[in-house]
């Protein structure tokens, strides 16, 4: 686990940018995971910077980790609109190639086998970029999620649903479900990026990284993957 402490915000999505940049300039046809939240929208300005200065994102595939139950493709709240917000429609993306789990699909189970069975037919996630919750989830996998989990339907803990409260109108608006790809399933991205920021993560970040590997801290089970880079400004390292 390679660990880059940088000075802010601006820095950690300036790293993590590059990183991804130079996954896309490497294979053009990579295939990206990403992440949601607020933690990434610095990466995918940037990314949009780069593909106004010429970087190509018409052969990239993505498959996002999560997106709630519930919630249509053009609700506000829901992940796929906010990827064709803060990146799909800015980059140029084919959107036959960029994957996210419908949480309206009538059967949930039959929609989570279809998502692992794309990821794995595209063969494989290239560099998956993962946040982290306060709770130390990734993607929406809750403390004691199994760590042989694969795409699943998961209840949202009610720090998580506190936690997303501030996107939505009320706490009570905010789905109680999602659908996100499991910790199996995020392992099996041949390089990942995790990226935090802020004093809210430090302790998440401090135990993903320093703690024992449990699956009462998701994020830990990083710690046993060959490549992973951990991009943290100093508020979300300052317990490191
Ligand atoms: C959500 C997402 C996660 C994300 C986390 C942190 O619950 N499902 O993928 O990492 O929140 O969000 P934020 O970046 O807004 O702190």
């Amino acid at each position: 686990m390679r660990i880059v402490v940088v000075n802010n915000y601006d820095s950690m999505s300036d790293e993590v940018a590059k990183l991804v940049i130079a996954k896309i300039r490497k294979k053009p046809a990579s295939v990206l995971g990403l992440a949601t939240g607020s933690t990434p929208l610095g990466v995918y300005e940037l990314l949009v910077e780069y593909h106004e200065n010429g970087v190509d994102f018409s052969q990239v595939t993505t498959f996002n980790l999560d997106e709630y139950v519930g919630l249509a493709a053009d609700h506000p709240q829901s992940y796929r609109h906010y990827m064709e917000k803060n990146l799909f429609a800015k980059v140029g993306m084919e959107r036959k190639r960029t994957h996210i789990p419908d949480g309206t699909a009538a059967d949930l189970d039959a929609e989570c086998r279809r998502y692992d069975e794309l990821i794995r037919s595209t063969g494989g996630i290239d560099l998956q970029l993962l946040g982290i919750g306060s709770n130390a989830h990734i993607g929406f996998n809750e403390p004691g999620t199994p760590f042989g989990s694969e795409t699943q339907v998961v209840d949202l803990a009610e720090s998580t649903i506190r936690d997303n409260a501030r996107f939505f109108a009320s706490a009570d608006e905010v789905p109680t479900q999602a659908i996100s790809m499991g910790i199996k399933s995020i392992m099996q991205a041949k390089n990942i990026i995790l990226m935090a920021n802020g004093g809210s993560k430090a302790d998440a970040v401090f135990a993903a990284v320093k703690g024992p590997v449990t699956p009462e801290v998701p994020a830990s089970v990083l710690q046993l993957h060959p490549s992973v880079t951990v991009v943290v400004d100093q508020a979300a390292a300052s317990r490191l």
